[in-house]
């Protein structure tokens, strides 16, 4: 039997639409058993619990890829990380079915590999990569169709606070709301600013940060689709705030602020919206995926 653990990611940090992906201290945990035959899930929501469950697809397509075989599996999960809220929910259910499999079948635990599989099924490998390397990752699909990432230091100082409404954005629509194609300038606002980003959370550079996060990819379609983007901002820049941005496709909103007391204040501010809003105080996650 194997535990594994693996982080919530928010993807689309700043500019980086695609690319860049922060892992936070909010985890799933996943446990893996061997046993005599078929597959047994513990744990899931009830419309999870059949053999369509990404955790177990994702397990026998690895270990189909890896030319391996199980008599069959129990796989049992733990989750804090809310569903289709984008902060990497199926990531992790990816990224823990991949592990399983290697795990299972003894197997060296190579991240690299591990990874171009979990970006090859997630379809972008801005949430994947955060979730198994941690810290903040930069990531894109090559010309050859492999995935590369690279992982940066990020400052511990740094607080994340995660608004969760009570409502569910599907990626699949957010992607669908965004443009087919883009100006040179809006292109160019990106491409200028993505170096200055991954410094400026290196260094704790909040000066920086707060005068280069801003994105037009892919937040002034989505912020649409998102109820209460506007007020939900407003309130974070009036108590504190380095960067509000759309965690991944949303629905929850990420605010990156400097002192611990705002989040007391924002979450009571928050409290009198006409939707629930989950505040989480988080961090950042340094470690990625664990063997536990
Ligand atoms: N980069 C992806 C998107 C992340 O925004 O569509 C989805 O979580």
């Amino acid at each position: 039997m194997v535990e594994i653990r693996v982080p919530a990611t928010s993807a689309n940090v700043g500019c980086g639409f695609d690319s860049l992906g922060l892992a936070l201290n909010l985890y799933t945990y996943f446990t893996f058993e061997e046993i005599e035959s078929g597959f047994e899930l513990v744990g899931f929501d009830e419309k999870f619990n059949d053999e369509n469950n990404l955790v177990y697809k994702t397990f026998l397509y690895t270990l189909d890829k890896l030319g391996k075989r199980v008599s069959g599996v129990r796989i049992e999960i733990d989750s804090n990380v809310p569903v289709s809220r984008g902060l990497g929910s199926s990531s992790t259910c990816i990224v823990g079915g991949i592990y399983g499999a290697y795990v299972l079948c003894g197997l060296p635990l190579d991240r690299d590999e591990i990874f171009n599989l979990a970006s090859e099924i997630e379809g972008h490998p801005d949430n994947v990569s955060p979730a198994i390397y941690g810290s903040l990752t930069a990531s894109c699909v090559c010309d050859d169709g492999t995935s590369a990432t690279l992982t940066y230091d990020i400052d511990p100082r740094f607080k994340f606070l995660a608004l969760v409404p009570n409502f569910e954005t599907s990626t699949e629509e957010a992607r669908a709301i965004m443009p087919v194609s883009y100006s040179r300038e809006d292109a160019l606002y990106s491409s200028t600013r993505i170096g200055l980003i991954l410094k400026a959370f290196e260094n704790y550079d909040l000066d920086i940060l707060k005068r280069v996060m801003g994105d037009k990819i892919h937040e002034p379609y989505r912020k649409k689709i998102i109820y209460e983007y506007d007020e939900v901002k407003e309130i974070c820049e009036k108590v504190d705030s380095i960067s509000f941005l759309i965690s991944g496709s949303g629905s929850t909103l990420l605010n990156i602020y400097e002192n611990l007391d705002s989040a007391e204040i924002i979450r009571e501010k928050l409290s009198k919206l006409e939707n629930d809003w989950q505040v989480l105080e988080l961090q950042i996650d340094k470690e990625g995926t664990v063997i536990l």
